[in-house]
């Protein structure tokens, strides 16, 4: 007998129609992508991060693939808050009348102007804002990321928390750091209510042949396939360590990845580079191998599958 499988799930207390999540910057900001992408069945849509001021990035060559995945140094290029926010309001309208929510993502040089771009950007009324802590704090003496630091990355919650109402607020951190369960407990402290995990990995490519890095920054974030163990790992330790839900990010490019992404104790999942190695139509496909392993399995709620690894 065949049934139908119930994919809906509840992001403290947002209601997702599935559990996938468009990962931020991998689609930019231009309403017309995010309204694509969320046409093509996503959950939940997240905007690319945006700063005080407008920034322009790093130059080309800024992206590459290799055998296991890819590496970017975009440089957080974006055209700064007060542009973002008017994007934001004109896509915001439409992705309500489709019952797509959409989740604004931000970054600052310091924990106080993390407050300040929190504040503009709840102008779009977001469902959620995503704090991307994963940038040099520059108060740090090392040019430490807030992500590195249980401290700092705490502080920036404070200021968040403090300037954006009841709107629910979503620390998305790097996976670089000896314990992550630490990083997320802390931020959890200061009243981050979801957790995104993780960012890009640092790493490198070399061309032998130039004998140069291939990326113009020399080094950049690792994604896709190649990041997907790194993510499950750290998305466990984040929900042995707090109660609060998880977007799983990292390495999901088919179904199967996003339900053992769910296992390690994920209540959502992000999808970014999966658009690179399947297409536009990424999310349709994933949901329909998530369906199909539902039903070979014999799984009517998607929630049963949540920490079932852990
Ligand atoms: C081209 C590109 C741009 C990205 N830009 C951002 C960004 O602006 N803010 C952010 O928090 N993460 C950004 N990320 C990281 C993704 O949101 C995601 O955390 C990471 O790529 C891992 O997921 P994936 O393996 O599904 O791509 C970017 C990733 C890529 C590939």
């Amino acid at each position: 007998m065949r049934f139908e499988s119930n994919l809906a799930c509840e992001l403290n207390e947002i209601h997702l129609r599935n559990p996938l999540v468009l990962a931020s910057g991998v689609m930019g900001t231009s309403p017309a992508l995010l309204l694509r992408v969320a046409r093509s069945g996503a959950g939940a849509v997240t905007a690319k991060s945006c700063s005080p001021q407008p920034r322009e990035g790093h130059p080309n060559p800024v992206m590459a693939e290799w055998e296991h995945g890819l590496i970017n140094a975009i440089g957080l290029s974006n055209p700064g808050v007060d542009e973002e926010v008017e994007q934001l309001i004109e896509v915001q309208q439409q992705l309500s009348s489709i019952g797509v929510p959409l989740f604004a993502s931000i970054f600052a040089g310091s924990a106080e102007e993390f407050g300040e771009v929190a504040t503009v950007i709840s102008e779009a009324h977001p469902a959620l804002i995503e704090a991307n802590i994963s940038c040099p704090n520059v108060h740090n003496d090392f040019g430490l990321p807030f992500a590195a630091d249980a401290k700092s990355a705490a502080e920036v919650v404070r200021f968040v928390k403090n300037a954006v109402g009841t709107i629910p607020v979503a620390v998305k951190l790097a996976p670089n750091v000896p314990d992550i369960g630490r990083i997320a407990q802390a931020v959890v402290a200061e009243g981050a209510d979801v957790i995104t995990a993780i960012n890009t990995m640092p790493g490198m490519l070399i061309d032998a042949d130039a004998g140069l890095p291939v990326l113009s920054n020399r080094s950049g974030g690792i994604s896709g396939p190649a990041l997907k163990p790194i993510a499950l790992r750290c998305v466990a330790e984040i929900a042995r360590s707090v109660d609060v839900p998880i977007i799983g990010t990292g390495g999901v490019i088919t179904g199967r990845d996003a339900i053992e992404m769910l296992m390690a104790g994920a209540t959502a999942v992000g999808v970014g580079s999966a658009f690179w190695y399947r297409g536009t139509e990424a999310f349709a496909v994933i949901l329909d191998e998530i369906k199909d392993f539902m039903i070979d399995h014999n799984i009517q709620e998607i929630s049963q599958l949540i920490g079932k690894a852990l």
